[in-house]
């Protein structure tokens, strides 16, 4: 930038995410004692929700998460890599040519065919600990309730496998009232219990994603798989409340590029969508939908355009966003080129959260902040 010196923390460009690894260890600490007895494994699949799964997992594991989870073979090779030891739990199936790979890296695989038992089987060398994850109602993957206790017992057969647990996945856990919760809850309960008389109970039994840890005690088994709330933001409107202690922990900045003053009648950005019925000025940021800000969030029907906060002000995104830089109007006190913006996170007196983008966009947070883009850098401090 003419004339601007970068702080060394953004050398490649003005804009950036800061993530907070004293928050996600807040986050992981104050959730392990709200479940304890049961244990914590953090969720830190999607490079850990767009937060960088390698230092979330470090800070993790140090403030006491026992394991981790991930969905890709290629995830956990990465923890690995980075040499994280702890147990490393992949959420689904996976293609069968990627199981050598399991095996080397010591991840756990999930299982709920036979098919799958017997690939791991053909494979393994040493014994491989596996889950099984029963379907009560999700209808995503899994094993049907009715098949349980023969997989199970498969895995009690093939030699080199080994059942380290049993799981479940809730389907609504975000609205804890809802009768998908009991109903889902019973089904595994009564699989369990065949299971338990079949051949014996597992080591480990799961069952709660972040929603069902935060707010449904009865899902809490021997650990919850938290993910959303890792990061401090919450899984739904209908747990909002259980949320408040918890720190999110990703900041999405960037630095003022360009500033002009506008004249009253005139338009802004592609489409001329935004009209200025007063003379103001504009603040660019060099940042947009490429980086993970959605195109439509400054140009909602009715509704002014999402806040940034500048200068310790609340001021709306005018115009589409586009593909890398976005405009915002700062009123008459102005901004100059350099000055710190904030899209997601605090600054002064004013905090804008995943959630109020979620609302404004009919999403859930996991998307934005799963959202932001690989090529916005992550910085992260504390840990
Ligand atoms: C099987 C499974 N368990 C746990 C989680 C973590 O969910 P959450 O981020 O809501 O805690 C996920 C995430 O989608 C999942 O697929």
């Amino acid at each position: 930038m003419p004339g601007m010196a970068s702080p060394e923390r953004e050398p490649d460009r003005w804009a950036w995410a800061e993530v907070d690894l004293d928050a996600v260890a807040h986050n992981v600490d104050e959730m392990r004692r709200r479940v304890a007895p049961s244990e914590v494994w953090v969720v830190v699949k999607a490079n850990g929700y767009g937060h960088g799964a390698v230092p979330v997992a470090r800070s993790a594991l140090a403030a006491g998460a026992t394991g981790l989870c991930v969905a890709l073979v290629r995830e956990g090779e990465t923890l690995r890599q980075a040499g994280i030891d702890g147990p490393i739990m992949v959420l689904s199936e996976q293609p069968h040519d990627t199981l050598d790979r399991v095996l080397e890296s010591r991840l756990t695989p999930t299982v709920y065919t036979p098919a799958t038992v017997d690939a791991i089987s053909s494979r393994a060398t040493d014994e491989c600990g596996v889950h099984l994850h029963i379907d009560t109602g999700m209808q995503r993957v899994g094993a049907h309730p009715d098949d349980a206790v023969a997989i199970a017992r498969r895995i009690d057969a093939a030699p080199g496998v080994r059942l380290d647990g049993v799981m479940t996945h809730l389907a609504v856990a975000d609205e804890p009232e809802h009768d998908a919760n009991r109903i889902q809850l019973d089904r595994f309960d009564e699989t369990l219990e065949a299971l338990v008389a079949a051949r014996g109970a597992p080591p480990h039994v799961h069952a709660a994603n972040s929603a069902a840890a935060l707010a449904i005690p009865r899902a809490r088994r021997s650990f919850v798989r938290m993910g959303i709330a890792t990061y401090g933001i919450s899984p739904g409107p209908g747990v909002d409340q259980f949320v408040a202690g918890l720190r999110p922990a990703m900041r999405l900045v960037a630095r003022v590029s360009h500033v002009k003053r506008v004249e009253a009648g005139s338009h802004v950005s592609y489409g001329w969508r935004h009209r200025f019925d007063r003379p103001t000025t504009v603040a660019t940021l060099p940042l947009g939908y490429a980086d993970g800000v959605p195109r439509r969030l400054g140009t909602l029907p009715d509704r002014p355009g999402a806040d940034v906060l500048v200068g310790g002000r609340r001021c709306p995104i005018v115009g589409v966003v586009t593909m890398d830089q976005l405009m915002v109007d700062v009123g008459d006190l102005g901004a100059e080129v350099g000055d710190e913006a904030v899209l997601l996170g605090r600054q002064g007196d004013h905090e804008i959260r995943a959630e109020d983008w979620a609302e404004r966009l009919g999403t859930i947070g996991y998307e934005v902040v799963c959202g932001i883009s690989a090529r916005v850098p992550r910085h992260h401090l504390g840990g």
